[in-house]
């Protein structure tokens, strides 16, 4: 079964590999994202090494000068998708948004150089990738934090990738919906709309992007012009987890600069994070930088914070609250004990692999070995039960969203190298 598995794995990211970049799945996403991209190397690694380092490449040849790293690159055009790059209007050689995603690419890296067969084959193409990892870390707190707080902010929640979550409902009420030019929808052409973000969250998100376009993307005046500015303990994590792995690379290549400075924004960001915490919620929580104020809301966002070093204790915490979510697929996307969770619609409730691998990460590190290994066995039940689709219901295993869908693949095929051959599915 194992092996069955893996070769599935293998025949969708060979499936959805156009060349030098790999779709998320065919329909829904025709071009490239950015975190997708950094986690389908990881399941390249596997089987074609070569090829995962190319994943990575392709996607920092379209770094911005500012080093902001768009979160999709239009390759091709797709009239399947909707907001296209008219909508975005970046005007860059080759199209792409306008905004970024969780920088996980560091963490890619370092996992990647620990796989390799050969590290020193890999070095000259780590050595190019490391400053530009680095101008977009440098980017992100130039840009993101302009109080110098140690946090980075995300201005629109396609940003943090989970992108209806109930985390920005509260401050979505900001954001105003007149005037943005009237549209039509495609994702809920591609997968059932009862799963995608409503109506109302659309014409935010759209608001948000003819709010960023009118400043011309100048990403230097992007956070102080936003109605929306949320500190995500996810994605903060995620960009933490980054810099730390970043500076242990750097300091093996002898680019001390670059160590010191990653050390240090990891060190100062984990400081910060404490302020996220919630005892009340047994995890971390987003803070809207708009009112000052926590958001009430128990989503996955603040359990991915394990994924970077916080102390023990919390990680034990983090453990219990999943465990006592009682859901029989871990790890649900939002809580089911807030009356907002929605075990269908994306982000509101349903598991994806991706999150799942992260926080069985940060929770093994942090010695939650059990907690784990649970998180681990139940991605894989779900693969055996329903294949691989975009998140499935975490009370009955459905899939749901787009199906064949690439990180979910590459996380499969990380989790059963992790996973001894007997207690695989
Ligand atoms: C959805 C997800 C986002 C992901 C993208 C492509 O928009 O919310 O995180 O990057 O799909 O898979």
């Amino acid at each position: 079964m194992t092996d069955a598995l893996r070769n599935a794995a293998i025949d969708i990211l060979k499936t959805n590999d156009r060349g030098r970049y790999t779709v998320p799945t065919k329909g829904l996403y025709p071009f490239q994202w950015n975190w997708d991209s950094c986690l389908t190397a990881l399941g390249q690694c596997h089987f074609d090494e070569n090829r995962a380092w190319t994943e990575i490449e392709t996607l920092f040849a379209h770094q911005w000068p500012c080093g902001m790293v768009p979160h999709i690159i239009f390759h091709q055009m797709d009239d399947g998708y909707f907001p296209g790059p008219h909508i975005w209007g970046t005007d860059r050689p080759v199209p792409t948004s306008g905004i970024t995603q969780p920088a996980v690419a560091g963490f890619a890296l370092k996992r990647m150089l620990d796989c390799a067969s050969d590290r020193q084959a890999v070095t000259d193409r780590l050595r190019a990738l490391l400053p530009k990892v680095a101008a977009w870390h440098r980017w992100f707190f130039a840009t993101r934090d302009p109080h110098d707080e140690g946090l980075v902010a995300i201005l629109h929640p396609w940003e943090a990738g989970r992108d209806n979550s109930v985390d920005w409902d509260d401050p979505f009420d900001r954001v105003p919906t007149d005037g943005i030019t009237p549209y039509t929808r495609r994702d809920t052409m591609h997968a059932d709309p009862s799963h995608r973000p409503t109506k109302a969250q659309y014409d935010r998100y759209l608001w948000l992007v003819e709010h960023f376009r009118a400043l011309r993307w100048d990403t230097s005046k992007l956070h102080d012009a936003s109605p929306f500015q949320v500190v995500d303990p996810g994605f903060n994590a995620i960009l933490f987890r980054s810099c730390a792995d970043l500076a242990d690379l750097a300091e093996d290549l002898g680019e001390s600069g670059i160590a010191a400075e990653n050390r240090s924004y990891a060190a100062r960001g984990l400081a910060a994070l404490e302020g996220l915490w919630s005892d009340a919620h047994g995890q971390y929580l987003c803070r809207d930088r708009v009112t000052g104020a926590l958001i009430d809301s128990a989503s996955v966002g603040g359990i991915l914070a394990v994924f970077c070093a916080i102390p023990q204790a919390r990680a034990a915490r983090i453990a219990a609250t999943i465990a006592g979510h009682g859901t029989r697929y871990c790890v649900a996307s939002h809580s089911p004990h807030d009356p907002r969770f929605d075990a269908k619609r994306y982000w509101r409730g349903p598991v994806w692999l991706v999150v799942n691998y992260m926080i069985a990460d940060g929770l093994a590190r942090a010695g939650q070995q059990d907690a784990a290994a649970k998180i681990s066995a139940a991605s894989l039940a779900l693969i055996g039960k329903s294949g691989f689709a975009e998140y499935y219901d975490p009370m009955t295993g459905e899939a749901l969203g787009g199906g064949e869908f690439t990180w979910t693949a590459a996380m499969v095929l990380e989790f059963l190298a992790a996973t001894p051959p007997s207690e695989a599915t």
